[in-house]
């Protein structure tokens, strides 16, 4: 991989864009008000279980976005804990004081146990990472283990945090509980003198039947794909949620099920970033039987990206998200399409191929042949297998189909899930991330291994170069003027706001991303806007023969 061009090209790219849209604010906002989206909220999910536990505290709080958190002291799910934990020393103003201006530390292992109705659930761990009292940050070392899996081991929330660049984290698992309900047990490490383990916020969501449902093809070479079952005590771990050419979805702006979705172009790869685009004012999302709403809400469908309008242009690269995962495990992708805009409304008009790390996934993928229509939405599930250990590159590239001749050279997607499957040991855990100047790994060290490591060297070159693109968008979305900060007034104090939703922690991941999110999409509208003005037509200039 060629670094140097990779980063050149994005910073370019970027700087153009950011300095165009800076000038224009005002109009981006204009933009960005236009997106309507016609909501069915009737059919929303209503969750059974629904337990937000703000731990290390006592009695009942809200979190920034309103959603009613309870203090673990006394807790029924956890009895023997009948004073307060401690508090953050240091406190990040644009985190929410709920639920991470507290938290339980453990210094043995400890578990709460949730009597639960059976079935799916998501498990949201929410982690801050500061001194607490006389525990420093950089000792936390854990493993959280759920029943039979394993979650997380030797887990650093400090490493992971400080090499994503997020003042905090949150962890989402899917597990399949029994009728004897549901232990979460926390493990110091051993290894590392005095390690403890804590917790900030414990989040319990009972989910309709997502996965076992699912048929994904096993994507495994060229040919023949077989379909990988999914079994239903399957534990997953939430690796990627995007809503593609849209903005950031909160948590409470789901379709009951209270995912946040991120915004994709900060896993685009190089300045290929193609168009994003909503529906029609006159098209409706319309879920058809195949696709409940809680599958994904109308936002996602109703935002894509695609190439865009020029057929020579699109021939000549590939649409590609670069996902970092670790290595090792099985992974479930699971691709959301809409046709949303006009003329798309028949079969053979807009037809790609599919390839996920480099393998053809689907050829001649038709979303109307699919879907039936415009504004139908249609999902598919792919596993793709992955070696080693340690980080890597997920791919995920979309690229027209010659072949079926069809009437547009162009792809489209509207959302990209990434699940991380439980490996053979009952295991969902990875490796911590290397601290930044660790990154950098003598080859020769690496040459050392077995042929297996061999492809070590460009994952790690991946790796720094992807945390080069993260830092030049974080910097140049700083360099950008457009974000207006607002004060705002919540619980034990004031906190910051970032962004539309109020304050930031929207993302799977911490704060840091969404407000990239919120703030690039603001600028992308205007992007958008001015694409289609100077190619006067999308439609016309599109034809691909
Ligand atoms: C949970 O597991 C039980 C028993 O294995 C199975 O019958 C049920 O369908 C599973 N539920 C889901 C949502 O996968
Ligand atoms: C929606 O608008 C498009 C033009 O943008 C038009 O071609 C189409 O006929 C309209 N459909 C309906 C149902 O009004
Ligand atoms: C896919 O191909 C690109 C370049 O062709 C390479 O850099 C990358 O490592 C490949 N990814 C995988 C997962 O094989
Ligand atoms: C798109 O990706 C596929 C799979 O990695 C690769 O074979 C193909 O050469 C790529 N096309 C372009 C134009 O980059
Ligand atoms: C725990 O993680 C740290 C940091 O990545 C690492 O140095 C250490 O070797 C790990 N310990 C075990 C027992 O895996």
């Amino acid at each position: 991989m060629d670094l140097g061009f990779l980063f050149l090209d994005q910073s370019w790219s970027l700087m153009q864009l950011r300095s165009l849209l800076c000038a224009s604010v005002a109009f981006s906002l204009l933009a960005a008000t236009l997106v309507v989206v016609a909501v069915d909220n009737s059919t929303y999910y209503v969750p059974r279980d629904d337990i937000l536990l703000n731990c290390g505290a006592s009695g009942q709080a809200s979190s920034f976005d309103g959603r009613s958190w309870t203090g673990d002291t006394g807790t029924r799910y956890a009895p023997s804990l009948n004073g307060d934990g401690f508090d953050a020393l240091r406190q990040d103003p644009s985190v929410s004081t709920v639920p991470y201006s507290t938290a339980r530390v453990f210094t043995s292992p400890f578990t709460y146990r949730f009597p639960l109705s059976a079935g799916r659930k998501f498990i949201r761990l929410h982690f801050y990472p500061s001194d607490y009292s006389n525990h420093a940050v950089s000792d936390a070392f854990f493993s959280v283990t759920s029943g039979p899996y394993t979650l997380l081991h030797n887990f650093s929330s400090y490493l992971t945090a400080d090499a994503l660049n997020f003042a905090y984290l949150i962890r989402e698992y899917s597990v399949n509980v029994s009728t004897g309900g549901l232990n979460l047990t926390f493990i110091p490490s051993t290894t590392h003198p005095n390690s403890y383990a804590f917790i900030n916020g414990i989040e319990i969501v009972s989910i309709p039947d997502l996965f076992s449902s699912a048929t994904p093809l096993l994507v495994d070479g060229d040919d023949g794909h077989i379909v990988y079952t999914i079994d239903p005590d399957q534990a997953l771990e939430t690796v990627y949620r995007l809503n593609v050419g849209g903005q950031a979805i909160p948590p409470i702006e789901d379709s009951g099920l209270f995912r946040s979705w991120d915004d994709d172009s900060p896993y685009i790869y190089g300045a290929a970033f193609g168009v994003t685009y909503s529906n029609d004012p006159n098209v409706t999302i319309t879920y058809p039987t195949s696709v409940p709403s809680y599958i994904a809400p109308p936002d996602v469908y109703s935002t894509a990206r695609s190439m865009g309008p020029n057929a020579q242009v699109n021939l000549n690269y590939n649409l590609t998200w670069i996902l970092p995962v670790d290595a090792g495990f099985y992974f479930l992708v699971r691709l959301h399409f809409c046709e949303i805009q006009y003329p798309i409304v028949k079969i053979n008009q807009r037809v790609f191929d599919i390839y996920l790390n480099n393998q053809t996934a689907t050829e001649e993928a038709d979303v109307i042949g699919w879907s039936g229509g415009i504004g139908i939405p249609v999902y598919r599930d792919y596993v793709v297998m992955t070696m080693g250990r340690g980080q890597m590159d997920l791919w995920v590239a979309l690229h027209p189909d010659t072949l079926s001749k069809p009437e547009y050279y162009d792809s489209i997607l509207n959302g990209l899930e990434v699940f991380k499957l439980q490996n053979s040991n009952n295991s969902l855990a990875g490796l911590n991330p290397g601290a930044r100047s660790q990154l950098y790994v003598d080859p020769r060290d690496v040459r050392k291994g077995s042929a297996k490591h061999k492809s070590e060297v460009p994952v790690i070159v991946g790796v720094i170069g992807a945390f080069a693109v993260l830092l030049a968008v974080i910097c140049l979305i700083g360099m950008c003027k457009c974000q207006k900060n607002k004060k705002m007034k919540k619980g034990k104090g004031a906190v910051t706001s970032n962004g539309p939703y109020g304050l930031s922690p929207l993302s799977l991941y911490g704060n840091a991303r969404s407000a990239v999110s919120a703030e690039s999409n603001l600028c992308r509208y205007f992007y958008i806007a001015g694409i289609k003005a100077a190619t006067s037509d999308f439609d016309e200039s599109t034809v691909g023969r």
